[in-house]
């Protein structure tokens, strides 16, 4: 692709939606029969922890049913192949990007398979449920490990490096995301703002399409592969 050395890309719940996974905005307003800010705000964990855990540990079940589809298995293949700089930002929890094989990727919503402790400050790796129950590797606290997953009012991860790789980025593209939450939905002006050419990827036109160059309507399965062989030449 003629001038285009540094690519960010930005992936939503749409790339994982063809794995199995819901995406968040359905037409019922509902993730999953709840509703976003009874399990994903600290307030929400705050008020009813069992309720927060039982629904993380059952989208976390969830993960060992679904396989990475061709859209992430596109993905890994752009960051195997592509000799410039790349930077995977994705706001799923999931962990089908890693399993499809990208390795410059970065999880700005947190993830399903971590576990976080505010006892400790640590952070690992978790597997199975989590419940309330759940002990700290690092201070063996019991109780306080939570999933590792940014809520609603909480800091996205990685938000100096993303700004840098959108400041440098020569190509940004979004895939699968809805353009709702930010600050996710306004990397597109920044790159703009920085000389960035701009696509979109997405099953239908987004809030945001109106910022992009190009938007591409359909399924993530058929564009992404696509337009990784474009851009691989
Ligand atoms: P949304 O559910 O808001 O949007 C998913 C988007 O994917 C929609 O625009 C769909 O049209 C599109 N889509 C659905 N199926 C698709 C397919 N097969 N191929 C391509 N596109 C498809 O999900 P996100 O934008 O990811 O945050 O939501 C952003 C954040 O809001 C999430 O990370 C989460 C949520 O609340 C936190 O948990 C902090």
């Amino acid at each position: 692709m003629a001038g285009v050395r540094n690519i960010v890309v930005l992936t939503g719940a749409g790339v994982s939606a063809e794995s199995g996974l819901p995406t968040f905005r359905a037409s019922d307003g509902l993730w999953e029969g709840h509703h976003v800010e009874d399990v994903a705000t600290p307030e929400a964990y705050a008020r009813d922890p069992a309720l927060v855990h039982q629904f993380y540990d059952a989208r976390r079940a969830r993960l060992v049913e679904v396989q990475p589809n061709p859209a992430h298995d596109a993905l890994a293949r752009l960051d195997a192949e592509w000799p410039g700089e790349l930077l995977l930002v994705t706001q799923n929890v999931d962990d089908l990007h890693e399993r499809a094989g990208s390795r410059r990727l970065l999880h700005m919503h947190g993830e399903l398979t971590r576990g976080w402790c505010p006892a400790s400050g640590g952070r690992c790796g978790w597997s199975g449920d989590m419940g309330q129950g759940a002990v700290c590797p690092a201070c063996a606290s019991v109780g306080r490990v939570r999933p590792d997953i940014v809520w609603f009012g909480e800091m996205p991860y990685g938000m100096d490096r993303i700004d840098a790789a959108l400041a440098r980025a020569d190509l940004f593209v979004s895939i699968g995301t809805s353009g709702a939450v930010y600050p996710a939905a306004g990397f597109v002006r920044t790159a703009r703002y920085h000389g960035a050419q701009t696509l979109e990827l997405n099953l239908e036109p987004s809030h945001g399409s109106v910022f992009f160059e190009e938007s591409r309507a359909g399924p993530a399965s058929e564009l992404v592969p696509r337009w990784v062989a474009e851009v691989l030449g």
